[in-house]
């Protein structure tokens, strides 16, 4: 595997055109956007546009003039393709985290007599914390936890939702949307999928799956921006049997009637507790704007493509290494991991070297390929770097041992 075989690819992949649409630092290599993507050219200039014209020129008569109030589900509309969900399937609400409990919450009680949330053991933390926190507070729930192989056999009349991330963010490892979702319902159990790892970055079919509920980060694959507000997915017939725990004036029927009581929005608006973020929806429009004409076919393939060549250039050059994710592309996400016992030092020493990836405890270097920016060329010269930094032992040094708070 050669520099040049890698721009031979580079220059017949179909995709190779988007990453003109993204800021990449001269210098850096970036595998980190399955944390934070990168930033869109266009995104500086669509803020400065809000902030400058509707917020500063036109005041509050933007809601309405600028159609500031349907920005939630104008652009979840952009966002429903890449995931395989119609646009009256789709909101941008809150955060991954918010939408979670509010979603589990509203599962629950549309499956009365049933106390069960059942997990993978080890499903994103936070996803677990979020479950951990309504079992506290709701008398009689619990959340069973298992491990990610034995989910069909655990789903039992007990377990009122099924929830699971499809791309595990450690390993990268794919859980079968389709076969899980079939396996909740033959359980009578709802399914609700954190996609934080997949959407963007692989083929999504929510709609194909008959998945029912679905939530997801908007600043990794999605290009959102930091702290980008999430989203969520409600299957159509389900909609309208859900109840929004954080019932507020947003998802409410007729917010401006400022009725006392409370009567929810038809669909899956009712979803919208507080006032949208503006600023933070405008980059995150500009976010899905960077997926302008690309199929998300192509998408998984380039996914493929890349994390298999990137696994094949590290494995020739740094055998110490072990693959700690599936081999097998269709059964992982865009990103893939590597163990190594000082993998934290190992990370930071890349960094220094300008090949950003991230350390994931207790012993992994992960590598995101954002299908959109990254090529063939970003993954030869990480493996080039990474076979210096363990060839020389450049990590063992003190600086890069002292851990940051953001990992
Ligand atoms: C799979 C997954 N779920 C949930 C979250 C939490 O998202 P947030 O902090 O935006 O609520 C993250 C954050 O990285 C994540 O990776």
């Amino acid at each position: 595997m050669t520099l040049d075989e890698a721009r031979a690819l580079d220059a017949a992949d179909p995709l190779r055109e988007t990453r003109q649409r993204f800021r990449l630092p001269e210098g850096k290599i970036y595998l980190d956007g399955n944390s934070l993507g990168a930033l869109p050219l266009s995104t500086a200039g669509r803020i400065a546009g809000v902030v400058e014209r509707e917020w500063g020129d036109d005041l509050i008569v933007s809601w309405n003039k600028h159609h500031w109030i349907d920005a939630p589900s104008r652009i979840a509309a952009k966002l429903a393709p890449i995931v395989g969900a119609g646009a009256d399937e789709m909101l941008i609400a809150d955060s991954t985290s918010v939408n979670l409990f509010k979603l589990l919450a509203a599962a629950l009680a549309a499956r009365p007599g049933r106390t069960v949330i059942l997990s993978d053991q080890g499903n994103f933390p936070a996803d677990l914390y979020i479950a951990q926190g309504l079992a506290r507070m709701l008398p009689g729930v619990t959340l069973r936890t298992v491990p990610a192989d034995t989910i069909d056999q655990a789903l039992d009349d007990q377990v009122a939702v099924l929830t699971l991330t499809q791309v595990d963010y450690r390993s990268g490892r794919r859980h079968d949307l389709a076969a899980r979702t079939a396996a909740a319902h033959r359980a009578g159990a709802l399914t609700l999928w954190d996609l934080s790892h997949s959407a963007g970055a692989i083929e999504i079919d929510l709609a194909g799956s008959a998945a029912d509920m679905a939530v997801g980060c908007g600043y990794k694959y999605l290009n959102g921006g930091p702290g980008a507000p999430a989203w969520l997915f409600i299957a159509r017939a389900l909609q309208d049997q859900l109840d929004n725990p954080l019932s507020g004036w947003m998802g409410h029927a007729d917010p401006f009637a400022f009725d006392r009581a409370y009567a929810p929005r038809p669909g899956i608006a009712r979803f919208q507790t507080g006032t949208p973020s503006i600023l933070a929806m405008t980059a995150l429009d500009a976010g899905l704007d960077s997926f302008a004409g690309v199929k998300m076919a192509a998408i998984e393939a380039k996914a493929r493509a890349l994390t298999d060549y990137f696994i094949g250039c590290v494995e020739g050059r740094c055998p110490a290494l072990a693959l700690a994710s599936p081999r097998d592309a269709a059964k992982r996400g865009s990103h893939v991991v590597f163990a190594h016992a000082d993998a934290y030092a190992v990370m930071q020493a890349l960094i220094e070297r300008g090949v950003i990836g991230d350390f994931r405890a207790p012993d992994l270097i992960r590598f995101g390929f954002a299908p959109l920016y990254n090529g063939f060329d970003d993954a030869w010269r990480a493996a080039d770097a990474l076979s210096e930094v363990l060839d020389r032992k450049l990590w063992d040094v003190p600086r890069f041992k002292a851990r940051a708070r953001v990992t």
